[in-house]
């Protein structure tokens, strides 16, 4: 699609994606954890920046999302929302902030929402959260669903591997979006699922669809911002595609730098006061 048949807004809103979906404009997402990426990012003209709890990976080094805080997701989700103007901000609830109890989990999304001014949440789940989404959305927080793979139940699964591949799995995952949308999340996450089901979610299901190893016929696509910039290193899913190489870039221009501090090359002349 051109830039020209892009939908012209300032400001991106849940009524904006609906009517992207409705329009054929496909959404883009990009996950964001600080200030100064969110800013380049948002400037970029992205539509939706999550606040993923991949910030427990990417930013803090641990092997899985589950030991973020809500204290430190709060944190990430205000540095971003001081950054942004455009894109719409969702944040997730983390691990252990929202299953199990409909109470806590309005409390978890209320905080997230007063003490970062974020826009919505992201709950992982269908069913099993039915209570927690349903608490959320009557307190005027907007959710958005995120079924697939659900990296805060990896311990459950044991594997990072696609989902929903045999009949049964991919039932109950239509199930699940059709209840979130009936329950009134206003966009739903599929990660790492068959294209084919994707396809069949999003035509099925009248609320954006944003993929994440989930084929083309989806509403829109996400992607970890420091897994497509190239940050990353061994990290190599089919589904990604790296537009940067920026751990070459960034341990060049270190290495050049500590080469003209110890050859005495910097500061120069016109480098110093
Ligand atoms: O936390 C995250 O980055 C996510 C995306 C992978 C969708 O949930």
């Amino acid at each position: 699609m051109s830039t020209e048949r892009r939908m012209n807004v300032n400001k991106i809103t849940t009524h904006v994606l609906q009517a992207m979906k409705e329009k054929g404009e496909k959404i883009s997402m990009l996950t964001a954890y600080d200030f100064s990426l969110a800013k380049i990012v948002d400037h970029a003209g992205i539509d939706i920046i999550l606040v993923g709890d991949s910030a427990s990976n990417v930013m803090a080094g641990h092997d899985t999302t589950l030991p973020i805080t809500l204290d430190q997701m709060i944190y990430h989700a205000s540095s971003v929302m001081r950054a942004i103007n455009r894109a719409l901000v969702v944040v997730d609830l983390p691990f252990g902030s929202y299953q199990g109890n409909s109470k806590e989990a309005l409390q978890s999304a209320i905080r997230i929402m007063k003490e970062s001014g974020a826009h919505a949440v992201k709950m992982e789940g269908g069913l099993e959260i039915k209570e927690s989404v349903l608490r959320i959305l009557s307190a005027g927080v907007p959710v958005m669903g995120h079924l697939g793979l659900t990296p805060q139940s990896i311990n459950k699964f044991g594997t990072y591997t696609v989902r929903a591949t045999e009949e049964r799995e991919a039932a109950k995952l239509m199930e699940d979006a059709l209840l979130l949308e009936e329950l009134g999340c206003f966009s739903i996450v599929l990660e790492k699922i068959p294209a084919i089901l994707a396809r069949e979610v999003a035509k099925q299901v009248k609320v954006p669809i944003i993929g994440i190893g989930a084929g083309p016929d989806v509403d829109g696509q996400v992607l970890v911002l420091h897994d497509m910039l190239g940050i990353n290193q061994g990290f190599h899913p089919r589904f990604l595609r790296r537009y940067l190489n920026l751990y070459d870039e960034i341990k060049g221009a270190v290495s050049n730098y500590i080469d003209d501090v110890k050859n005495c090359d910097f500061p120069n002349a016109q480098e110093q006061y």
